[in-house]
């Protein structure tokens, strides 16, 4: 496994990252813990989850299946999904986020989390309000460094300036929707990271599977996969003409389309880490061996003109 740092940020984390959201969803805790496992023993260190994933089970399976072996892994989770009815249970004010922080390290059985996500911007709280609140938490030693999810270029940028004038920690990391079949972070938002050097941990990377190659034009869909269950618009004429460009690309060079999946986007220095999410242990196995793939300029240039 190869290692990059989390944008401008000291941290190490495995280009090859677990995704978590099927945990305590279509996982129950044996199989997560499998997956979990196998992600040590490939040399994958970063854990990505979120509060709300399961209803609250993913972290509860990830911290039960960390006990006697956290050090080395790199945990990450998130904040700001509404977590039951009432005021001050959803958002990024400092009520929310510190009741919030103490519920994830008891369920993820820790002392610290290595990187706290905001989950979504919040119209309803003051920028500098949540990132004073995030700072705060870094200096009491919950967190170790924090990033954000979904939040669009100028509110990056707001909340990379706000830390900067008040002189606080800032955000090291975003967490976007990017994968082959979804780029629009390339306007605007990926040359802000590269400018500003704020990691980029793309999710969606598999196109919740598509990219994977295992759904194919005229044959059956594979019993039990996420796509199996809800195709979500993919399977349409033009996918799988996408699909079979990119098989023939990879074949040509005796890899698939998964390894490509991964190796596309990790050709960009500003990816720190690919998150996918795995529902085996076998899955787990071929997505870190994946990042034996390295492609050239040309070739990425093959891939970008396929996919325009
Ligand atoms: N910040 C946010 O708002 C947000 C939103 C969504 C996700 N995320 C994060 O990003 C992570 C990644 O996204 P994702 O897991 O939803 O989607 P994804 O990585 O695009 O797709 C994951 C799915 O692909 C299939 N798969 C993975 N590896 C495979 C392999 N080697 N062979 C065959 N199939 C394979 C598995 O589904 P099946 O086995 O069921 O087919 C798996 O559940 C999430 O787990 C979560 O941590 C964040």
């Amino acid at each position: 496994m190869k290692y990059r740092k989390l944008g401008g940020s000291g941290l190490e984390v495995s280009e090859i990252g677990l995704g978590t959201n099927n945990f305590g969803q279509r996982l129950d805790f044996e199989s997560s813990d499998r997956v979990i496992s196998q992600c040590i023993d490939s040399g994958i260190n970063l854990i990505d989850t979120s509060n709300s994933y399961g209803a609250t089970l993913s972290e509860e399976y990830i911290g039960r299946s960390l006990v006697g072996r956290r050090d080395g892994v790199v945990l990450a989770t998130k904040v700001s999904s509404r977590m039951a009815e009432g005021p001050n249970q959803a958002g990024n004010s400092r009520i929310h986020i510190m009741d919030q922080i103490d519920a994830s390290l008891a369920r993820l059985q820790t002392d610290y989390i290595d990187l706290y996500q905001i989950h979504w911007w919040d119209d309803n709280t003051p920028i500098e309000e949540t990132l004073r609140a995030l700072d705060d938490l870094v200096r009491d030693g919950k967190i170790r460094y924090f990033g954000c999810s979904n939040f669009s270029s100028w509110q990056v940028c707001e909340s990379v300036w706000t830390s900067r004038s008040v002189g606080i920690n800032s955000f090291v990391s975003v967490q976007p929707h990017y994968s082959m079949m979804e780029r629009s972070i390339e306007s605007e938002l990926l040359p802000f990271c590269q400018k500003y050097d704020v990691g980029v941990l793309p999710y969606y990377p598999l196109a919740n599977g598509f990219l994977t190659g295992k759904y194919r034009r005229g044959e059956n869909i594979p019993e039990g996969t996420r796509l199996g269950v809800n195709d979500r618009g993919m399977f349409t004429e033009e996918n799988f003409d996408l699909i079979e460009k990119l098989d023939s690309f990879s074949s040509k060079r005796e890899k698939t389309v998964l390894d490509l999946a991964f190796a596309w986007l990790l050709a960009r220095d500003e990816i720190s880490s690919v998150i996918a999410g795995a529902t085996s242990a076998e899955q787990v196995v071929s997505n870190a061996a994946t990042a034996e793939f390295v492609l050239t300029k040309e070739e990425y240039n093959e891939v970008s003109s396929i996919l325009a």
